[in-house]
Order: C-alpha cells, then sequence, then structure tokens
C-alpha cells in the first residue's frame, strides 16, 4: 500500500497562506503523491506541533510568521543559509531528525536575477525595515557582489546590529529612513518592513528613486501595496510585489523535499490571475 506523503504550512495567523495552492500545483505539474496543510499553531504550542507532526509521519513543514526564528531550537541540524538569517522557513523530517533550512534569501534572488532579469553585481542597493525579513535577505544579496548595501530602518539600532553583523561578508552599512543621502540614488529598493500590514507607508526615501530603480516589495497583497503605490507615485520605474519570492522560495522547498524542481512560471502566472 502507498500512502501520501504529509507537508504543510505553520504559522499564526495562517489562514491567508497561499503555501497550499502552490505546493498542489508544483505536486501537479510534476506528479508527485503528496498532500499539503494550514496548520495554525500559536507561539506557545509550536514545539508540541511540530513534534507531533514528526511523530505522526509528517515529512516536510513550511514555518512562517511569527515562528521563523524561534523554531531554528527545535533543528537537530541548520543549513548554513537558516544559521546565517538565525531562521528557518523549511523543515525536513528524517530519520528522527530535524533539518532546518531558509529558502527566503535564494527565492528573492531568484526572482529578481531570473525573472526580472536584473543585474545584482555592481548594483547600489536599499533595504528598508531591519527585522526578520532583512536579516535573512542580506547575506544572500552580498554574495552578489553589489556595489553597496544600505540598511535604512524607523529604529537605528536594529539597522546597525545587522549591518555590523553582515559586515565581513560585504559592503553593509545603516541608518534612519530620513538619513539616507539625498545624493544617494539605488538601482534596488526592497521594501522588508511590515509597515504596509498596517496599511501604512512609513516616510521611506523618496529622493533614493531614480529612474531605472527597481522596487521590490517582499510584501504582496490583491491590491498594489502601500509601498509599491508610494513607489509608483514616486516615478520608480518598476514596481513590483513578492509573489516571485514566494513561488520561488516554495519551489526550492519542493526541490529539498521531493528532489524535483518545479516550474514556477506557470504557477506564478496563475497566481497572480487568481490574486
Ligand atoms: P519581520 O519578521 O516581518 O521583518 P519584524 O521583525 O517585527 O517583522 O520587523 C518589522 C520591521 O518593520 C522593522 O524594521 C520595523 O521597524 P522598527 O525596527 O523601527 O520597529 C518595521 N516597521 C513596522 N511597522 C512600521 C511602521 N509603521 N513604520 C516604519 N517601520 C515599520
Amino acid at each position: 500500500m502507498t500512502t501520501t506523503d504529509r507537508y504543510g504550512v505553520m504559522g499564526y495567523p495562517v489562514s491567508h497562506s497561499r503555501s497550499p495552492v502552490i505546493h498542489r500545483l508544483f505536486a501537479l505539474q510534476t506528479g508527485q503523491n503528496l498532500q499539503y496543510e494550514l496548520l495554525q499553531v500559536t507561539p506557545e504550542k509550536l514545539s508540541v506541533a511540530v513534534r507531533q507532526f514528526q511523530r505522526t509521519g509528517g515529512k516536510g513543514l513550511n514555518i512562517t510568521v511569527p515562528h521563523k526564528a524561534e523554531v531554528i531550537k527545535l533543528c537537530d541540524q541548520l543549513s548554513e543559509r537558516a544559521s546565517t538569517a538565525g531562521a528557518a522557513n523549511t523543515l525536513t523530517f528524517r530519520d528522527g531528525e530535524i533539518f532546518g533550512e531558509n529558502t527566503d534569501g535564494i527565492g528573492l534572488l531568484r526572482d529578481l536575477v531570473i525573472n526580472l532579469g536584473i543585474t545584482l553585481e555592481g548594483a547600489n542597493i536599499l533595504i528598508l525595515g531591519a527585522g526578520g525579513a532583512t536579516r535573512g535577505i542580506v547575506a544572500p544579496l552580498l554574495e552578489m557582489q553589489p556595489t553597496s548595501l544600505r540598511i535604512a530602518n524607523r529604529t537605528l539600532d536594529k539597522a546597525q546590529v545587522l549591518a555590523d553583523r553582515f559586515a565581513r561578508s560585504g559592503p553593509v552599512t545603516a541608518c534612519r529612513f530620513n538619513m539616507v543621502p539625498v545624493s544617494d540614488k539605488y538601482d534596488l529598493i526592497i521594501n522588508a518592513t511590515s509597515a504596509g500590514v498596517a496599511g501604512d507607508a512609513p516616510p521611506y526615501p523618496a529622493a533614493a528613486i531614480s529612474r531605472g530603480t527597481l522596487c521590490y516589495d517582499l510584501s504582496y497583497g490583491l491590491k498594489p501595496t502601500p509601498f509599491s503605490q508610494w513607489a509608483r507615485a514616486q516615478g520608480a520605474e518598476k514596481s513590483v510585489m513578492g509573489w516571485g519570492m514566494l513561488v520561488e522560495q516554495a519551489a526550492e522547498s519542493f526541490h529539498i523535499w521531493r528532489g524535483v524542481r518545479p516550474e514556477t512560471a506557470p504557477v506564478l502566472k496563475q497566481m497572480k490571475i487568481s490574486a
């Protein structure tokens, strides 16, 4: 008798997650027999829920907000990416052990470089925000050898901690939103704040946008996010929401779990249509 392998996404709240749809489309496309569940788990229940999923034969989990940092404590082994990011979004259960990986950074890179055709080598990059999302993307971006990477944040201390943490890996600096020099021009501006969740468009440094700037919001939504609206209003050549990163990070997880790399373009197209 063949059993169906079980996967899922754990978060709180998690009802809005598109991961089940994406993974079902990947499974259909690649002919893989699996099921993928939505698992709403509060922070205090995280450890119990992960262990129970493991004990009952689950094969893998995606981990989303707010559990990505906490879950690394439950991992027996961590990839270099997950340990550098201090967070994991993909768990694999094998031989009684939990392997933690972080596919967010590579998902973003694949969207930027392959789907959007951006050259990151030699680019000037500005990241807005200095929370968990930023921590996961700084190292992968620095690997692409940009000329500069500035982290701007409402709270300077948090941006400075991250800049210090990654200083050995590349040319990274920190400042407040309002301290981005007006003379600075960026090829890529990434919104990694959670401000849009509350519908806010914080006092982002408008002067940083010039012709040719790609504005990328890690958030995505049915309608343009506050950041993408703001970017368009400032004259950004291109303003993109994070649908591509979402699908690409999922494809990386799928590849880790199933050893097959699904094609992302048709799934991305379908996600945007159904959005
Ligand atoms: P995540 O894991 O999504 O990055 P987080 O770790 O709570 O979430 O970080 C949220 C980020 O969004 C922080 O950079 C936060 O700024 P502070 O460090 O100053 O708190 C930023 N942020 C959230 N709401 C914001 C707002 N209304 N205006 C500006 N920045 C905001």
